[in-house]
C-alpha cells in the first residue's frame, strides 16, 4: 500500500515551508497549546468555499465545492510535509510519518449540508492540521505517527448513507456498492469521485489505526445549558433513514371531491404527525424528522400523484430503535388502505448506537480536568465518522458547546474560547495515546 505508515515523510514537501526541522526530545510535552489564531484562520478560509447568506457553507458531497475544499485542506497538509493518499472512496490521509506502529488518527469530515454552518465537521479536520503543527514545532517527536483525515461524504445529504467515507474505511461497506451510489440529483459516487479528481487508488477498507479521536461542535443544547465547556462523548445512537414513496390519484383540485380523493400530500402529512407522536409517546432520547417532501407534480391546482419522503429516526436504546421501526411500517400499511394510496419503503442507512470504550472517555474527562476546563459526560445525537472508526480502534470523541445548540443550520456557532478549549484537551490527548501501548 502506498499509504500512510510506509511511506517517506516528508514526501510532498513545499519548500515555502515556514518551520524548522524538530529536534528530538524524549519527555511527552504536557504544557502544549495550539494556536487558537491560526485555527481559526484557517476554519474561516475553509468557510469561504461554498459560503451562503447568514455566514454558512453548501459544501454537498463531491459538488466543485466540495473539491475545492479538498484541494485547499490537502495544499495545507503538503505544507506542513504530511504524506498524502486519497483512497479508492476518495477518503483523504494527511500523515507525519514519525516514530513506528500504526498512527494516532484524528479528522472528521468537509462536506456539509446545503444549508450548513462553519464547524460541523470541518473543526475536526482543522484541529487535526493544528496540532499536528503544534507538535512539529515544539521539539518534540511522538513516538508513533500523527495523521489528520477528511472522510468522503459524512453528511449523506446528497448520497446515501452517511458517514459513507469511513464506514468504507473499516470495511463496512463495499468500494463498489459505494461507487455505484445514486444521489438525489442523479449523479453516481464513482463518477463524481473520478470528475473532481478525487478517485484515488490507496486501498480502502484501510489498516486500522492505533487510535482515532475527533473533536466536533455538540450540534445540540446540552453543553451550553449545563456550562460545561468539554463533552466527554459516550457513543453515538443509532440511526434509521428511510425513503418512503406514496403513489396516489392525481386528479383536479377543484373538481374532486374530498371523499374521492387518493391524497399522496395528505397521507405524507399524516405521517409526519405520526413520527411526532411516536417521538412524544417514547419520550427519552427518540427523535424523530420527515426532512424532505417531494410532491409530484407539485402544483398548486392538482391533487399530487406522488409523495417522495424521508424519515430519520433516532435511539440510543436499538430494542427501542427497533420498535420504533416496526410500528412505523405498521403505520404505513394502514395508511395505504385507509387512504386507498400505494405506499412503499426503502432503508437509506441503519445504524446501531455505538459505545466508545471506558478508557477514551475517561481520557477525555481527565484530560478535560488537567486543563482546568469543566466536562460532562453525554452521547451524540449526531452520526459521527469516529463511530465507524469505534469498528477498529479504541475510538473517542471531544465535543464542544454549540450556541443555542443550531446546528445544519448557516446560524451554527461555537465560541472561540471553546473552540481553542476543544483543541487543545484533543491535543494532549493524540500526544498521550502515541505514549500508550494499549490506548
Ligand atoms: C450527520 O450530520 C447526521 O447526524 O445526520
Ligand atoms: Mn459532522
Ligand atoms: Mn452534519
Amino acid at each position: 500500500m502506498d499509504g500512510w505508515r510506509t511511506g517517506q515523510p516528508w514526501q510532498g514537501l513545499r519548500l515555502n515551508i515556514s518551520y524548522t526541522f524538530p529536534v528530538t526530545t524524549t519527555a511527552r510535552p504536557t504544557d502544549l497549546r495550539i494556536n487558537g489564531a491560526r485555527l481559526m484562520d484557517r476554519l474561516m478560509s475553509l468557510a469561504e468555499i461554498g459560503a451562503i447568506d447568514g455566514g454558512g457553507c453548501a459544501r454537498l458531497a463531491l459538488t466543485d465545492a466540495d473539491r475545492d475544499g479538498r484541494d485547499l485542506v490537502v495544499s495545507w497538509m503538503r505544507d506542513l510535509g504530511l504524506e498524502v493518499t486519497v483512497d479508492t472512496v476518495g477518503n483523504v490521509v494527511g500523515t507525519w510519518s514519525v516514530g513506528g506502529g500504526g498512527a494516532v488518527m484524528t479528522g472528521s469530515h468537509i462536506d456539509t449540508v446545503r444549508t450548513g454552518g462553519k464547524y460541523d465537521g470541518n473543526l475536526g479536520v482543522l484541529a487535526g492540521l493544528e496540532i499536528i503543527q503544534t507538535v512539529q514545532e515544539s521539539g518534540w517527536m511522538p513516538p508513533r505517527p500523527l495523521a489528520v483525515t477528511f472522510f468522503t461524504n459524512e453528511e449523506g445529504a446528497r448520497y446515501a448513507p452517511d458517514m459513507m467515507g469511513s464506514l468504507a474505511y473499516v470495511g463496512g461497506i463495499g468500494v463498489e456498492e459505494v461507487l455505484g451510489t445514486i444521489g438525489i440529483d442523479g449523479s453516481r459516487v464513482g463518477d463524481e469521485l473520478l470528475r473532481i479528481g478525487y478517485a484515488g487508488t490507496t486501498p480502502c477498507p484501510a489498516p486500522a489505526p492505533h487510535a482515532f479521536v475527533e473533536l466536533h461542535i455538540e450540534q445540540g443544547p446540552v453543553l451550553e445549558k449545563e456550562g460545561a465547556t468539554i463533552g466527554a462523548v459516550t457513543g453515538v445512537q443509532g440511526i434509521s433513514w428511510r425513503e418512503v414513496t406514496i403513489e396516489g390519484q392525481s386528479n383536479h383540485a377543484g373538481t374532486t371531491p374530498m371523499s374521492m380523493r387518493h391524497d399522496p400530500a395528505y397521507a405524507a402529512s399524516l405521517i409526519a404527525v405520526f413520527l411526532r407522536d411516536l417521538a412524544r409517546r417514547y419520550g427519552g432520547n427518540q427523535v424523530c424528522t420527515v426532512g424532505k417532501i417531494d410532491l409530484h407534480p407539485n402544483l398548486v391546482n392538482v391533487v399530487p400523484a406522488r409523495a417522495v419522503l424521508t424519515l430519520d429516526v433516532r435511539n440510543t436504546d436499538e430494542g427501542l430503535l427497533r420498535r420504533a421501526e416496526s410500528e412505523i411500517t405498521e403505520r404505513l400499511d394502514a395508511l395505504a388502505a385507509e387512504e386507498g394510496v400505494t405506499i412503499t419503503s426503502r432503508q437509506l442507512a441503519r445504524f446501531e448506537p455505538v459505545e466508545f470504550g471506558e478508557s477514551m472517555v475517561t481520557l477525555v474527562e481527565a484530560t478535560a480536568s488537567d486543563h482546568g476546563l469543566s466536562s460532562m459526560r453525554l452521547p451524540s445525537g449526531a452520526g459521527h465518522d469516529a463511530q465507524m472508526l469505534a469498528r477498529i480502534c479504541p475510538s473517542g470523541m471531544v465535543f464542544v458547546p454549540s450556541h443555542n445548540g443550531i446546528s445544519h443550520n448557516p446560524a451554527e456557532h461555537t465560541d472561540t474560547a471553546d473552540i481553542v478549549a476543544g483543541c487543545d484537551v484533543l491535543l494532549q490527548m493524540m500526544i498521550t495515546l502515541t505514549t500508550q501501548e494499549t490506548p
